[in-house]
């Protein structure tokens, strides 16, 4: 275990800065951190309703990412497709309301970013342990382009990369730190992106985790 978790060496993890990313898309460093507690409480609630879970891709791999959602509309995977569901498929019952502490901080981000009038109608909640993935994807399953993606992650720490409109593209590589958020949307909406092998690490607040949740707007 290292002892520099929550703040990578230099200033770029200082509260409030904004790194661009590229044209429309940034990081919003330490953004989430003054709502961390009602955050993480939140986070216990929506999953006390619907719990993490693996998922299975189309082609029958098993996620190492947990996960579960909040909001009108939730992103599921199983054989037959990526998709958005007003129902979780584990209890058949509708996804848990969006907290307002969630809403609140998603269109606030947006509109720090340069995105006014986001009005998410998902947000996919991921719960990665060391050793967990993500590979390089697009976020495509949503009717409407037009609005970006807001992505808040807390716990350990992990490697975002952000690459180009193309697999080929070479992503670089971005350390994200509990209480960052990034914004992609407008040209940068439909850039590849994924997140290396998380490594061992303990937060105080998450333990060895990090969770991740992502807004949307998908109908
Ligand atoms: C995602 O692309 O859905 C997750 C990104 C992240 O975990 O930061
Ligand atoms: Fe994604």
């Amino acid at each position: 275990m290292t002892l520099d978790l929550f703040e990578p060496e230099a200033g770029p993890s200082v509260e409030g800065r904004i790194e661009p990313l590229g044209p429309q898309s940034c990081v919003l460093r330490g953004f989430a951190l003054p709502t961390e507690q009602a955050l993480v409480e939140s986070i216990d609630q929506v999953t006390a309703a619907a719990p993490f879970r693996h998922m299975v891709t189309p082609g029958g791999q098993t996620m190492s990412v947990a996960l579960t959602n909040c909001g009108p509309l939730g992103w599921i995977t199983d054989r037959r497709g990526y998709r958005y569901s007003p129902v979780d498929p584990l209890t058949q019952h509708p996804w848990p309301a969006m907290p307002a502490c969630f809403l609140s901080l998603a269109q606030s981000a947006a509109e720090a970013a340069g995105f006014a009038d986001f009005t998410p109608d998902a947000c996919l909640i991921n719960r990665y342990e060391p050793g967990s993935r993500m590979g390089l994807h697009q976020d495509r399953d949503e009717q409407d382009f037009n609005q970006p993606i807001v992505s808040v992650s807390l716990g350990i720490p992990a490697v975002f990369q952000f690459g180009g409109l193309t697999r080929q593209d070479r992503p670089t590589r971005i350390p994200l730190f509990h209480g960052d958020v990034v914004v992609w949307g407008g040209v940068d909406r439909l850039r590849f992106h994924g997140i290396l092998t998380v490594k061992e690490a303990m937060h105080p607040l998450l333990g060895a985790r990090r969770i991740n949740f992502t807004f949307r707007k998908a109908g």
